[in-house]
């Protein structure tokens, strides 16, 4: 007889509980969980602190400007970027001349040309578990998209994961994030 009213105000316990959760009030979780090729280019990125400006990819015949979220410019040097970091990059052509030559400005630098891609990368709590075996990149996810922002591009995730990968795990998988530190001090 213990044992029973033991069970049902545990039942009662838990209904309370499941039904609290419910309540309007409740704060709404909606922490998705993305994979490769699941986040959307967010639409409020360009207000976002820039995390590059004009970088210079010559070899690549191209210029790129990158952002981070708020929550991520939040980071601090040393340690991982925060669950819930995003950073978006455009990557732009650069102009050629008519002898294919790559065009220089006067103060040196590469002419943006048309854009041609947007790629993203985010991370969240337990993302990394959906990564390939051997390309986990801590939890980041990637997704790239052509200069609409909405088509999907052709480059491959296990490709942005393989050249993000050897960065490891005390730059948290992020490219230039010594040089993002040093200018944003200044
Ligand atoms: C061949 C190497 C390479 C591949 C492949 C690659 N990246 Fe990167 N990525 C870089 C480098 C290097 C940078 C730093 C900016 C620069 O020098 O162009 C960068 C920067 C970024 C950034 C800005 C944040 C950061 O890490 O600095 C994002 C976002 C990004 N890449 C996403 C992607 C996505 C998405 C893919 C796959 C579709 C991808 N990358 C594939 C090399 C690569």
């Amino acid at each position: 007889m213990k044992k029973v009213l033991v069970f049902t105000s545990l039942v009662a316990a838990v209904v309370l509980v499941a039904s609290c959760a419910q309540a309007p009030t409740a704060p709404v979780v909606t922490a998705k969980a993305f994979k490769d090729g699941e986040m959307a280019v967010p639409a409020d990125y360009k207000s976002w602190p820039t995390y590059l400006s004009g970088v210079q990819r010559p070899d690549a015949k191209q210029i790129r400007e990158i952002w981070i979220n708020p929550i991520g410019a939040k980071s601090i040097a040393g340690a991982p970027f925060p669950d819930g970091t995003v950073s978006v990059m455009e990557l732009y052509k650069a102009k050629e001349g008519a002898d294919g030559a790559l065009m220089k400005s006067a103060d040196g630098k590469l002419v943006k040309g048309d854009l041609l891609k947007v790629f993203v990368m985010g991370k969240g709590k337990g993302w990394g578990e959906s990564a390939p075996a051997g390309l986990k990149n801590g939890d980041w996810v990637y997704s790239a998209y052509l200069a609409d922002g909405k088509t999907a591009a052709p480059d491959p995730a296990v490709a942005c994961r393989g050249c993000h990968l050897p960065l490891g795990e005390s730059k948290d998988w992020v490219h230039r994030y010594d040089e993002y530190f040093e200018k944003r001090k200044t």
